[in-house]
């Protein structure tokens, strides 16, 4: 018999109960704490779980619960203090996306749990789910083709934030799915939005990112819609994939449709695209909550020592696309560079780069990822650190020798 691992969770609102849930009922697993400021909600899951120690405490859960793992389902203000807390109390940690408010604070955690040899694993919880991974199947055996672009659509009626805006509350689940279908990280990203609802809190948005060779994804948020609306559509060079996340059956349909444009032709009225309209199928999906897989991902990362499918560094990829959204959002929808984060170039104090003239974009383009890399090394010359980028070195080197 495995190791029971002794798990807590903090953070028992909306979303805190399905881990709580889906903890407790795992094998080898010992839901043993969970811990909510509200002793409302802590009544409520121990009238539910009668056996599960409840605390309004987060220091007491750390310091007294004897646990081997700590799962953050908390505001994600909250996210970085809570988990920085726990993986310095030696905690294998989850964080429910996004990871936390800032790429700086996520490098920080990704350090700590390196250095410390802990689980860091963030909530992406999509990755995790059978339709999805029967998407990236389809797409990584070619059967769609290349590629060309992809939408989704999150939409319904609230539940409004206010201390985040909602691409950074409902977009983390696209980006997160197109990320891993596309396999590759984007080159710009631009968003625009507007405010309905509570003041400088956008409530729909609506992101446009680039990626190498042509590809594009655009995702579209709203908490201002009649509609609950989970949709994706993946356009390959020969198919095309729907994904409706709320369809009771047939969540995925494939397409057989595209166009062509012939390569050459002499004239004009030879010339016409080939459009081509094949059956439509639906693949079979297993029934599976995708929390329960992520949950007990989780477990199996501790026990075997692996690292996660949605681990830190995605979890700071992620949050580096947020924050250039925020930035763009700013701009009025300017376009953020995601491929060349520092050297020689203007920065804001949030550490983005400007968009580039068209010139020095090209080359970085060309360049694409080595620029990423080597941002993550890059050590800011004096004349380049304003107030904001000081702030953020001058937090990670006080926080590091007491890890
Ligand atoms: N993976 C998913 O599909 C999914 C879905 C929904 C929400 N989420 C994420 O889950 C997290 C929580 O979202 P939510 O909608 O449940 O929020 P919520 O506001 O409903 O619940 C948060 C809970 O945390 C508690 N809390 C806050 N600070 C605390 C502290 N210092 N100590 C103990 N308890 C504290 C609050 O009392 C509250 O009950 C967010 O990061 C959100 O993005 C993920």
């Amino acid at each position: 018999m495995a190791k029971e691992i002794k798990v807590g969770v903090v953070g028992c609102g909306y979303w805190g109960p399905n881990l709580v849930r889906n903890f407790r009922a795992l094998p080898d697993c010992q839901l043993k704490t969970v811990c909510d400021l509200s002793e409302q909600r802590l009544a409520h899951l121990k009238s539910i779980y009668p056996e599960v120690q409840g605390t309004t405490d987060f220091r007491q859960m750390l310091a007294g619960g004897g646990l081997d793992a700590v799962v953050i389902a908390t505001a994600v203000s909250t996210h970085y203090p809570m988990a920085r807390a726990s993986l310095l109390a030696g905690k294998h940690t989850m964080i429910e996306k996004p990871m936390a408010g800032s790429s700086a604070e996520c490098e920080d955690l990704i350090a700590i749990a390196k250095r410390k040899g802990l689980v860091l694993m963030v909530g992406h919880t999509f990755l995790y789910s059978p339709a999805v991974r029967k998407i990236k199947e389809i797409v990584s055996n070619g059967d769609i083709g290349e590629i060309r672009y992809i939408s989704a659509r999150r939409l319904n009626l609230g539940l409004f934030q206010k201390d985040i805006n909602v691409t950074w509350d409902l977009s983390p689940h696209d980006i997160s799915i197109i990320l891993h279908i596309m396999g590759e990280q984007p080159l710009t990203i631009n968003c625009c939005g507007s405010t309905h609802i509570n003041a400088n809190v956008e409530d729909i948005t609506s992101m446009y990112m680039t990626f190498p060779s042509q590809k594009s994804a655009m995702i579209h948020s709203s908490w201002l819609d009649p509609r609950k609306i989970r949709e994706m559509t993946i356009v390959g060079s020969k198919r095309m994939i729907v994904y409706d996340d709320v369809a009771p059956l047939e969540k995925i349909r494939v397409f057989d449709s595209r166009v062509e444009r012939p390569p050459h032709y002499d004239t004009f009225a030879e010339f016409h695209y080939a459009y081509h309209y094949g059956d439509v199928y639906s693949p079979y999906i297993r029934q599976e909550e995708p929390l329960k897989t992520e949950c007990q991902h989780f477990l199996d990362c501790i026990r075997q020592g692996i690292v996660p499918l949605s681990d830190g560094n995605q979890g700071l990829e992620l949050v580096r696309i947020l924050e250039a959204s925020s930035e763009s959002l700013k701009r009025g929808g300017a376009p953020m560079d995601l491929t060349v984060h520092l050297n020689g170039h203007k920065l804001n104090g949030n550490g983005w780069t400007r968009s580039l003239p068209p010139k020095a974009a090209r080359l970085a383009t060309a360049r694409k990822a080595p620029g990423r890399v080597a941002a993550k090394k890059y050590a800011f010359p004096a004349e380049l650190k304003r107030p904001g980028i000081s702030f953020r070195l001058k937090k990670q080197a006080d926080v590091r020798p007491q890890a």
